[in-house]
């Protein structure tokens, strides 16, 4: 970012963080809930994937990317859009900012609460599969459950992949989600898996063809609308809804070399970032990832 000044602005202002474009998938939940929100999208793409890094790394790296930027853009609000991060990450976030945080976890909750059979996958980075925080929300929300857990990276960078040049390995989404169904219960019967939480965020950005491709139809759950729900009550909260409808004009940050394609621009218009700037390579003012 050329000025620090330029992300400024008198709208409330919220600032989206995830490795990749991931948070986009929440951002898109809080645009339809809040229109006249004005969206400061951070992009750690120099440093992705996070789902493969150790947790001191993803902690020191995180803090240093979020910290100056929140405070040139002066947001009201951070949402951590990761599930990677904020199991990591939300306590000391918070103890740095004076502006409320709002974070990411797997949709273990409405999961358990939704199924029929008692037999649940949850589908996230293999970081957040082995997180204590994880099996914490297992123990809390899912206990009666049958739980099948997948980690997958490779489906975080199909997700990029998709944004940025259209393009979808269905078979290769096929070989991910095929643990899930290996199961000896039939679908029919009522014991088989019946739904299946996206807990990483890149995640619904492939809802479509996740579904195209399972063997048997499952609800697919995410976080999308409750972090969009929260944002809603705790700006509520804070006075700071927008008051205006009318559609702002975004900023997205890169902290890599991420290429503005036309696919990725259409696919930003359909998440609802219809005006926008954009920084690219935001390294000048990032430091560089320990890996
Ligand atoms: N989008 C992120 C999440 O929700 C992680 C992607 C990554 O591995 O960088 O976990």
């Amino acid at each position: 970012m050329d000025s620090m000044g330029e992300v400024r602005s008198s709208d409330t202002t919220i600032l989206v963080f995830d490795s990749g474009v991931g948070g986009l998938s929440v951002a898109q939940s809080i645009l339809l809930r809040l229109p006249g929100i004005r969206i400061v999208y951070v992009a750690d793409d120099a440093a992705f994937p996070y789902g493969t890094k150790s947790e001191a790394v993803l902690k020191k790296r995180i803090l240093d990317v979020i910290l100056p930027l929140q405070a040139s853009s002066q947001a009201d609000l951070v949402v951590i859009a990761c599930n990677t991060a904020s199991t990591i990450i939300l306590p000391d976030l918070r103890t740095r900012l004076t502006i409320p945080v709002v974070g990411v976890v797997p949709a273990i909750k409405p999961a358990a609460t939704l199924s029929q059979t008692r037999h649940i996958g949850l589908l996230a980075t293999p970081a957040t599969i082995n997180r204590t925080y994880t099996d914490q929300l297992l123990n809390d929300f899912a206990a009666d459950c049958r739980v099948v857990r997948v980690g997958s990276s490779r489906l975080v960078e199909l997700a990029e992949s998709y944004l940025r040049d259209d393009k979808v390995d269905l078979e290769a989404l096929r070989q991910i989600i095929l643990p899930f169904f290996m199961s000896e219960e039939a679908p029919e019967s009522s014991a088989g898996l019946d739904v299946i939480v996206l807990g990483c965020t890149h995640f619904p950005l492939l809802r479509q063809q996740l579904a195209q491709v399972a063997p048997y139809p499952v609800s697919w759950i995410d976080s999308g609308d409750a972090i969009a729900s929260r944002v809603e009550q705790v700006l509520g909260g804070q006075n700071l809804l927008p008051q205006m409808q009318d559609l702002k004009t975004h900023h997205l940050v890169f902290t890599g070399n991420a290429d503005l394609s036309e696919p990725f621009k259409k696919h930003l218009m359909g998440l609802g970032f219809t005006r926008f700037n954009w920084t690219q390579n935001y390294l000048a003012f990032s430091p560089s990832i320990d890996q």
